[in-house]
């Protein structure tokens, strides 16, 4: 069986690759840098470059012979990306794409939206699919480490409200099953981490990690605002951060499933174990 991946650079998609990798395959990428490609996968992949943006014959030649996608797609027109995708790999006869969606679609909230009207363009393909309706990624955190190596603090206006963060080795492996079995062809996998927590509980939870305590202070959904326009700019993006943000704290995101233990037959991985793995992030 031959598999593509498409945002194999990126966090969750380079994870899949990995996977692929090491499982005896040899997985074709879609990259917009061959060079950062090598550097994550060496010459275990076969590289295609191109831009989803203006995909042409790039997408073509990658989707030439394969059997099973793997999608990562992003933004608020992340729709126009997953029906270029779906159709030509449709059109290639490609068999089966496993598209990363969110947890959101069922909510509406953040980017939720966005991702249903791409499953919908999935649908709309004729493709045999798989949707990963993903929790928050418990890597997320990472955007916390220059207040928490800073000043020893965790900002954000989600207040008490908890959310069940999933570990992006957990999404992996959730979509490496589904991308080379047939046993969730035309599923939505829904998957959350194993327990919700506060955002405070997570600080603490880092501070474990670190040896040193962090703390949690709650900020207004203006001030959460301000700050994430510092480091996004201003547009649809961050306008879905605060929702979110919002969400958590009003007790709106508390999902818990058992999809990583349904597909993967382990429990998924504690956010301590992803702390721990972090600990040179936040020192
Ligand atoms: N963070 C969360 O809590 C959360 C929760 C649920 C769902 N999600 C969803 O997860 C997805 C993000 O996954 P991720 O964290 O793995 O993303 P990521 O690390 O940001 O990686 C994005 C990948 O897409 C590639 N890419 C972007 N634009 C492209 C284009 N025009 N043509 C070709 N490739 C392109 C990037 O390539 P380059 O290396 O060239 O940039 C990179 O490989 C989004 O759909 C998001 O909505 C996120």
């Amino acid at each position: 069986m031959k598999y593509l991946v498409i945002g194999a650079t990126g966090n969750i998609g380079s994870r899949v690759a990995q996977r692929l990798v090491d499982s005896g395959a040899r997985p074709s990428v879609f990259v917009r840098s061959a060079k950062r490609a090598r550097a994550l996968f060496d010459d275990h992949v076969d590289i295609h470059t191109g831009d989803l943006e203006k995909p042409g014959p790039s997408l073509a030649a990658a989707l030439a012979g394969v059997d099973g996608v793997f999608l990562v797609t992003d933004g608020w027109d992340l729709e126009t990306r997953d029906r270029a995708v779906s159709f030509a790999a449709r059109h290639a006869g490609v068999r089966h794409v496993v598209k990363l969606s969110t947890l959101d679609v069922r909510t509406g909230i953040g980017t939720g939206p966005w991702h249903a009207r791409g499953e919908e363009a999935v649908r709309q393909s004729g493709a045999a699919f798989t949707f990963i309706q993903a929790a928050g990624f418990m890597s997320n955190a990472l955007g916390w480490s220059e207040s928490i190596s800073r000043d020893g603090v965790l900002r954000s206006s989600t207040g008490g409200g908890k959310i069940a963060f999933i570990h992006p080795d957990d999404i992996a492996a959730v979509a490496t099953a589904a991308l080379t079995t047939r046993d969730h062809d035309g599923e939505t996998l829904v998957i959350t981490g194993r327990e919700a927590l506060s955002y405070g509980e997570m600080a603490a939870a880092i501070g474990r990690a670190i040896g040193r305590p962090v703390g949690f202070e709650e900020i207004s959904d203006r001030q959460a605002y301000a700050d994430a326009v510092q480091w996004a700019g201003k547009g649809p993006n961050v306008d879905a951060l605060v929702d979110i943000w919002r969400a958590v704290r009003e007790s709106r995101l508390e999902t818990m499933t058992d999809g990583v233990k349904r597909v993967t037959g382990r429990e998924p991985i504690p956010f301590a174990q992803w702390a721990a793995e972090n600990v040179a992030s936040f020192q």
